[in-house]
C-alpha cells in the first residue's frame, strides 16, 4: 500500500476541533507534519526501537527524551523538559510533537496547556492503549506525589497520526493492557459491538488489520461520549467501568500491575457485585470474563489486604460524603453510576471476590 492515511476520525471539541488520521508510512506522516521550529518529545524506547526513521529528523529538529514512567510525569519530572524548552528557544508559535505512549501523551499535553498559556501540540500515539483509546478525549493529568493524575486540565492534540505498526515492537503485557482498555468500550456500547470485539480478540494479537479495525471502533464510540461530555460530567462517567477497582489494584500493586490489566479485573469484580445485586445476568459476567481471562493470564494479583483496598476506594473522585460512585452493569449498553454504601455487606463481598473468584490463575 502507498497510501499513507488510510482512516480518518474528525473530534469535535469544545477547545478546539481535531482529527485522527491512520497512516502506513511513519516517516512520510512525519516528515510532512514538522514544521520548522517544532520541538519533538519523544518516548526513549521509541528513540531507540525506530532510530533508522527517527534519525534524519531528530539532526534538523529539537528535541526531548523521555523516560516513560509515572514519576517522570510529575512536577518535578516536567521541570527540567520545561527548562529545556526555554533555553532552547522554544516559542508560543512553535509546536511540540509527541511520539510515545500514555505517559508522553500526559507530560507533554500538560506543559503544552501551560507553556506560554497554551501552545500547539501534536500526537503520534505509539501504544495500544495510547492508540485506541488515551489520544482522544482531550484529558491531561500528571501525578502528585503517590497520587496519580491529580493535577491538570483538558487539552488535547490539534492532530493525531496512528501507525499501526508501532505494534509490532509493543510487549505482551502493553498489547493486553491496551486490549483491556478497549474492552470497556465495547462492553458500554452494547451487545453489537461487544460481539465485534469478541470475535476478533483473538485474532487481533496477530492480525494488524484487525487490530486497526478495533482501535478505530474503539475510538469512534469514545468520540460519540466525549464530544457530548468533553468535561466529564455526566455521560462520559461510564467509561469509569472497572476504574475504580482497577485504581485501587494499581495502587495496591504499585503499578506492577499495567492499568488496562488492573481495570479488567476491575470490570470483572463490577460484573461480580452487579450479578450479586440482582442487575445483571450471571451468563453476561461469564462471557465477559471469558475474555477477561485471556487478558489478565500471566499477570496474576498478588494477595491483596481487602481493608486497605477499600481504602483505596474510598480516594475514587466518583465519590460522593461516605459512598463509592461506582459503575455497575445491567447488561451490554446498559452500563451505569450507582452511589454504594461502603457496608459490612459490602466488605463482605469484595472479600469473598478475592478469596473464591481468582483461585484458578
Ligand atoms: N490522558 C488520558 O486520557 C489518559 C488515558 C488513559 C491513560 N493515561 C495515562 O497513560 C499512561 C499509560 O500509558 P501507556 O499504557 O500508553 O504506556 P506508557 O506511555 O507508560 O508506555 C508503556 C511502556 O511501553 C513502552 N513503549 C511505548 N511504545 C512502545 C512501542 N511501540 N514498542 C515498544 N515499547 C513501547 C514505553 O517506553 C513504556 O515502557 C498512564 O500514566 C495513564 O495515567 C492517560
Ligand atoms: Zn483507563
Amino acid at each position: 500500500m502507498e497510501d499513507t492515511l488510510i482512516y480518518n476520525l474528525k473530534i469535535k471539541s469544545v477547545i478546539h476541533d481535531y482529527e485522527v488520521d491512520f497512516t502506513n508510512n511513519f516517516a512520510k506522516s512525519l516528515d510532512e507534519e514538522l514544521l520548522d521550529g517544532d520541538f519533538i518529545i519523544l518516548d526513549s524506547k521509541i528513540a531507540e526501537l525506530y532510530s533508522q526513521d527517527l534519525t534524519p529528523f531528530l539532526s534538523r529538529h529539537k528535541s526531548i527524551l523521555i523516560n516513560a514512567n509515572e514519576q517522570q510525569k510529575s512536577y518535578q519530572g516536567i521541570i527540567p523538559v520545561i527548562q529545556t524548552l526555554i533555553n532552547e528557544g522554544f516559542r508560543k508559535n512553535h509546536r511540540l510533537v509527541a511520539i510515545g505512549g500514555g505517559i508522553t501523551q500526559d507530560i507533554t499535553a500538560f506543559i503544552a496547556s501551560i507553556m506560554y498559556r497554551g501552545v500547539k501540540w501534536i500526537f503520534f500515539p505509539t501504544t495500544l492503549l495510547a492508540q485506541g483509546d488515551s489520544c482522544i478525549g482531550s484529558k491531561t493529568s500528571i501525578n502528585f506525589g503517590e497520587y496519580k493524575n491529580q493535577v491538570g486540565g483538558f487539552y488535547p492534540p490539534n492532530r493525531i497520526i496512528i501507525y499501526p505498526d508501532f505494534m509490532k515492537s509493543l510487549s505482551d503485557k502493553e498489547m493486553k493492557s491496551g486490549m483491556g482498555e478497549m474492552l470497556h468500550y465495547f462492553v458500554v456500547s452494547g451487545e453489537a459491538d461487544f460481539r465485534m470485539y469478541e470475535s476478533n480478540f483473538m485474532n487481533a494479537f496477530n492480525d494488524k488489520d484487525v487490530l486497526a479495525q478495533i482501535v478505530a471502533k474503539s475510538l469512534e464510540i469514545k468520540k460519540g461520549y466525549i464530544e457530548k461530555d468533553e468535561f466529564d460530567q455526566n455521560i462520559r462517567q461510564v467509561f469509569n467501568y472497572g476504574h475504580s477497582f482497577g485504581h485501587a489494584i494499581e495502587s495496591l500493586t504499585k503499578y506492577r500491575i499495567p492499568h488496562g490489566i488492573a481495570v479488567s479485573y476491575g470490570m470483572d469484580m463490577a460484573n461480580y457485585l452487579s450479578v450479586d445485586m440482582g442487575l445483571v445476568k450471571d451468563s453476561v459476567r461469564r462471557e465477559i470474563r471469558s475474555i477477561l481471562e485471556n487478558i489478565w493470564k500471566g499477570f496474576p494479583l498478588a494477595d491483596i489486604d481487602v481493608d486497605t483496598f477499600i481504602q483505596a476506594l474510598r480516594k475514587d473522585k466518583k465519590n460522593v460524603g461516605n459512598q463509592l460512585g461506582l459503575i455497575l452493569n445491567k447488561g451490554y449498553g446498559q452500563i451505569f453510576k450507582q452511589l454504594i454504601d461502603v457496608d459490612k455487606i459490602f466488605v463482605d463481598r469484595i472479600r469473598q471476590y478475592f478469596k473464591d473468584e481468582l483461585n484458578d490463575l
